[in-house]
C-alpha cells in the first residue's frame, strides 16, 4: 500500500523533542523526507537516527526560530535538498518564566514573543514562498489549548499562542485559493520535556484533573491530528484550529 505522505517532503521545527519529535517520525513513517530543525543539532541528529534505522529519509538542521534569516536558510535547505516543501510543521517553542504579567521583565516577555510568536510569521513568510511556486502546500502552526484559554503566570505564551490562532486564519484565507492550506493544533498538557523541565512532579500531577479524560496526552496523540491536517484527507479543511486537549476545553 503506498504511504500516506510518500514522495513529499515535510519540514518540522523544533523536531529535536517532544512534540515535534513525534510529528518527524510519524511523517518519515508515513514516507515523507523530513527536514527535523532544532536549536539542539544532538537532539535532532537523535530523531533522524531513529528514521534512518527504520529505513526512512530525513536530515538535521540547525536553526533558531526567533533568526529571520535563520529561518530563511533553513526553509531553502529543505526546499534544495529535497526539491521542494509540501508540509510544515512550526511547532518549536518554550514555555518561558511562570509569573504574572505585572512581574514579567521586559526582555523576557520579548524573548518568549521572539520564540513563539515572531518565529511562526518567518516560517510561514518563507514557506508560503515555496509552496506558492508549486501551488500546494500544508502547514500546522503549533498553538495549544492556550490558544484559547489562559492561566494567570504565563502571560506571553498565552499572549502567542493566542496569536497563532489569529495568524493562522489570516494566512489561510490570503492562501488557500493558491493551494496552501493552514492550521493551528491546540494541545492540552502533553509530557514532554517542555512541561517535566518547568513543572514537579506534584504540578503534573495536578494538571492530570483539568484533563476529563484522566490524564496527560502523549506527543504521538498530538501528532495523530497534525499529520491528518497535514494529509490531503483534510484536503477541505483550512483557516483552523483544532483541539486534542483531553476534554480540556469543553
Ligand atoms: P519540547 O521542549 O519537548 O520541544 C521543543 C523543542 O523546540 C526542543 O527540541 C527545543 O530545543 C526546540 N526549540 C526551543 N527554542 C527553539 C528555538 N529558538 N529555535 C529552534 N528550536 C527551538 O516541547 P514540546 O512540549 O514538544 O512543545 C512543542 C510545541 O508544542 C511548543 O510550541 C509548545 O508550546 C507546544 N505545546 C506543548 C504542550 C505541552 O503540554 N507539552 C501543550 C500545548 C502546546
Amino acid at each position: 500500500m503506498t504511504k500516506e505522505f510518500a514522495g513529499k517532503v515535510a519540514l518540522v521545527t523544533g523536531g529535536g523533542s517532544g512534540i515535534g519529535a513525534a510529528c518527524a517520525r510519524q511523517l518519515a513513517e508515513e514516507g515523507a523526507r523530513v527536514v527535523v530543525a532544532d536549536m539542539n543539532l544532538a537532539g535532532a541528529q537523535a530523531v533522524v537516527d531513529t528514521i534512518l534505522a527504520a529505513g526512512g529519509t530525513a536530515s538535521a538542521r540547525q536553526v533558531d526560530v526567533s533568526d529571520p534569516q535563520a529561518v530563511k536558510a533553513m526553509v531553502e535547505f529543505a526546499a534544495e535538498t529535497y526539491g521542494g516543501l509540501d508540509c510544515a510543521v512550526n511547532n518549536a517553542g518554550i514555555g518561558g518564566p511562570l509569573k504574572p504579567i505585572a512581574e514579567y521583565e521586559i526582555d523576557e516577555w520579548q524573548h518568549v514573543i521572539a520564540v513563539n510568536q515572531n518565529s511562526v510569521f518567518y516560517c510561514m513568510k518563507y514557506e508560503i514562498e515555496v509552496m506558492l511556486r508549486q501551488a500546494k502546500g500544508s502547514i500546522v502552526n503549533m498553538s495549544s489549548i492556550l490558544g484559547t484559554n489562559a492561566i494567570a503566570n504565563a502571560p506571553a505564551y498565552v499572549a502567542a499562542k493566542h496569536a497563532l490562532v489569529g495568524m493562522t486564519k489570516s494566512a489561510a484565507i490570503a492562501y488557500s485559493a493558491s493551494g496552501v492550506r493552514v492550521n493551528a493544533v491546540g494541545p492540552g498538557y502533553i509530557r514532554t520535556p517542555l512541561v517535566e523541565s518547568s513543572l514537579d512532579e506534584e504540578s503534573i500531577s495536578g494538571l492530570v484533573g483539568l484533563h476529563p479524560i484522566g490524564r496527560l496526552g502523549t506527543s504521538e496523540e498530538v501528532a495523530n491530528l497534525t499529520l491528518f491536517l497535514l494529509s490531503d484527507r483534510a484536503s477541505f479543511i483550512t483557516g483552523s484550529y483544532h483541539l486534542v486537549d483531553g476534554g480540556y476545553a469543553a
